[in-house]
């Protein structure tokens, strides 16, 4: 067996065996299959596609490339949320702490940004102190303790998707169905959570742009998850517009604890409320999905989601102080208002270009491993629907560096999209299957 001849199958339409794929992916953890097998083989994968099957092959082949974690010491039952990638997006941050102030253990590992969607990682590390490197014993036993714990990805976890996700990045075969369900399915089973909630984004600013796409991702994602005998619940989300009003590290952290005390934007908090009552439905912490939501309220509403929070941010070394007076430690020096050209509605907020504009002003990253600006982004003062008058504020840019906030300013402009007219209503909850 060689890696050209599975190329040349798979390019020529051709169904992979379950050794075939086993092969390539060792050779791709091992270093054995070089980087330009690796992107032909994806760009086949891009243009033929795979079939469940193959696709489950490559799942499990991924998971186990490397070291999987042991949650068996965990008490109760863990489980796990993923985002297939968003802007704004800070709804683990909420939806954590909500479900482990229902007693139900979220052992969650994490990833940094790429390109124009942020990392959970990067905006923990925002707080002073926060400790995202932790190994699995002291992680098991904050879960038990806490029953939360956000740390990253550790070192060997899933390696041939590390090698795989990164090329796929730059030769534009990111956004493939089964590439996709098995990259994001395979660090979900080698994490080891029983109960997993996806969350799969839909819109400009997500890789699946259609609606049809987004449900067979999230069927395929699904029913990976239940040949693995874990139970996975996936929602469909908007990604149209960004997802509440901050887009920028600290920004987001600072709109986390505004939500956790029941001050959030409203699509924000929505969304981390359903996603929360699909994880207390899959912890088994409750029978039904409207008593588990009256839960998830009555813990946004009490403040307990908040003091999880804070209790989280303890354990793992953060200085909590931050969340009272986030104003204090997370400013950046230039604060600039994106004036609106006319009077009107918002009728678009292209949310890829504001992950973009928020990438130059240094908040995320255009190659893996640089250092970012945790304290620049943007705050949007106008979401889609909002009316705006000519010369108001549709949006905030917070910058440390005068020439990129040019930039930012130039490309937010442009992102905006404004009528007379208010645009048509689309919910942000766009499916569910279980
Ligand atoms: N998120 C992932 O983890 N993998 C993908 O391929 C896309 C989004």
């Amino acid at each position: 067996m060689n890696a050209y001849d599975i190329i040349k199958k798979k390019r020529d339409g051709g169904e992979l065996s379950k050794e075939e794929i086993e092969f390539l992916v060792k050779g791709i953890a091992n270093g054995n299959v070089p980087d330009y097998q690796i992107a032909a083989w994806a760009m086949a994968v891009y243009f033929q596609g795979m079939n469940e099957r193959e696709t489950t092959d490559l799942t499990l082949a991924m998971a186990h490339s490397g070291d999987t974690v042991d949650l068996s010491k965990v008490q109760g039952i863990p489980v796990d949320k993923h985002s297939t990638g968003g802007v704004g997006d800070k709804t683990t941050l909420v939806a954590v702490p909500l479900t482990a102030a229902a007693g139900v253990p979220v052992p969650k590992m994490s990833g940094r940004g790429l390109g124009h969607t942020g990392g959970t990682i990067d905006k923990l590390e925002s707080i002073p102190g926060f400790k995202v490197e932790i190994d699995v014993a002291e992680f098991v036993q904050q879960v038990n303790r806490v029953k939360a714990a956000v740390i990253s990805q550790s070192g060997n976890l899933v390696p041939a998707d590390k090698k795989l996700y990164a090329i796929r990045d730059v030769t534009a075969t990111v956004d493939s169905i089964p590439l996709i369900a098995s990259s994001v399915m395979s660090k979900k089973l080698a994490a080891g959570a029983r109960g997993i909630v996806l969350d799969v984004k839909v819109g400009k600013g997500a890789f699946m742009k259609d609606l049809d796409q987004a449900f067979q991702l999230a069927q395929l994602m699904v029913d990976i998850g239940f040949k693995a005998g874990r139970e996975v619940v996936a929602v469909l989300s908007d990604m149209d517009q960004p997802l509440g009003c901050a887009v920028g590290n600290a920004l987001e952290i600072e709109e986390v604890v505004k939500t956790l005390k029941g001050e959030g934007a409203p699509d924000l908090t929505e969304l981390s409320v359903t996603l929360a009552s699909y994880m207390l439905l899959v912890g088994g912490r409750v029978g039904d999905f409207a008593s588990a939501r009256e839960l998830v309220q009555k813990n946004l509403t009490s403040g307990a989601g908040f003091e999880k929070f804070r209790e989280m941010v303890i354990a793992q070394g953060g200085d909590a102080r931050c969340l009272d007076r986030p104003q204090d430690y997370f400013r950046a020096s230039l604060q600039v208002s994106v004036p609106s050209p006319s009077d009107g509605y918002v009728t678009d907020i292209d949310a890829e270009q504001v992950g973009l504009a928020t990438m130059r002003l240094g908040a995320g990253r255009e190659r893996a491993g640089e250092r970012i600006d945790h304290s620049v982004g943007v705050v949007l003062r106008r979401k889609k629907g909002d009316s705006v008058r000519s010369g108001q504020a549709l949006a905030v840019i917070h910058a440390n560096d005068p020439y990129r906030l040019e930039t930012a300013r130039a490309m937010l402009a442009q992102a905006y999209r404004l009528d007379q007219q208010p645009p048509p209503k689309r919910p942000l909850i766009l499916g569910v299957v279980t």
